[in-house]
């Protein structure tokens, strides 16, 4: 058997032409321009790296960003204070303070300072908090795990009472995204560091999100034949072949995995674009409830 390769790069590219679309007639009919802030503090690599596609991919659908690039020393306060700004300003409609932060910050006191109408990453403790409630909703829904279920429905993939396995606990990806698959009506294990025999749990899911962030954790024979295979991993692993000396893997044993799974996502080009994807499509819908639209 082998795996439907669910590709992330096609299906956010659709969305994101959707959004140009949408921003558009934003633009046309009310003359408005949604507006994204997306603040780096420090100069990680990987974090400069993620902040840059996100500005270009705001460039090409049509939404304004609002750059901010902080030094490493930058301090709580200061930080809290430009978040405040933000707040205040009527042009920008989503606010992003890319993680981590330097360890002198506490990222909580600042996710905490975002207005929660302007918290298009959904890390508010109040977005959070209404994610895990039934009956409640937040204003926005974390990227990456909403990015996972936008590829799962996309692919015609059911959720409704199926078991879903979710490898992590991260605030970012693990919790969040096991919260929206019990709210889809899946039936949810977390896996996480600390757990006896993850293995056997693995094995009966029909729906497994990996976002462990350890390279290749997952093999073929931890997968139920025809699983839903979802990785969120991107490890780099050295690789003298490539100019880079390195190259990006997935939490999953792609090359086993894909002999099992009914469907798997490859890295890079699967979760990575969806996650950008779902980042204007939460700014645009941000901007249109403040329209009113
Ligand atoms: N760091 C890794 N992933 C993310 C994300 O989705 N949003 C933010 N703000 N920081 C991140």
């Amino acid at each position: 058997m082998s795996a439907k390769i669910i590709d992330g790069k096609a299906i956010a590219q659709t969305i994101r032409s959707e959004i140009a679309d949408e921003v558009r007639l934003l633009s046309q009919n009310h003359a408005k321009v949604p507006g994204l802030a997306v603040v780096i503090v420090g100069n990680r690599k990987d974090s400069q790296s993620y902040v840059n596609m996100k500005r270009k991919a705001c460039a090409e659908v049509g939404i304004k960003s609002f750059d901010i690039d902080l030094p490493e020393q930058v301090s709580e306060p200061e930080l809290i204070a430009k978040v405040h700004e933000l707040n205040a300003n009527p042009e920008v409609h989503g606010i992003l303070v890319q993680l981590p932060l330097p360890k002198h910050i506490n990222e909580e006191n600042v996710l905490s300072e975002i207005s929660i109408e302007k918290d298009v990453d959904g890390f508010h403790p109040l977005n959070i908090g209404k994610l895990a409630m039934k009956g409640r909703d937040p204003l926005f829904q974390p990227c990456t795990p909403k990015g996972c279920l936008e590829l799962l429905s996309r692919s015609g993939i059911s959720i409704k009472g199926k078991k879903a396995v979710v490898v992590g606990r991260s605030n970012i990806v693990g919790l969040p995204v096991s919260l929206l698959l019990l709210k889809a009506d899946a039936t949810i294990s977390i896996v996480h560091s600390r757990t006896t025999d993850p293995e056997s749990i693995i094995r009966e899911a029909d729906i497994v999100i990996a976002a462990a962030g350890q390279a290749m954790m997952i093999k073929g024979d931890w997968i139920k034949p025809g699983a839903a295979v979802i990785d969120v991993g991107t490890n780099a692993v050295d690789d003298p072949s490539k100019k880079s000396g390195y190259r990006l893997v997935g939490d999953v044993d792609f090359h086993e995995v894909s002999k099992v799974a009914g469907w798997i996502t490859p890295v890079p080009g699967g979760v990575g674009p969806m996650t950008v994807a779902m980042l204007l499509r939460n700014t645009l819908d941000g901007a249109k409830r403040v329209i009113g639209q």
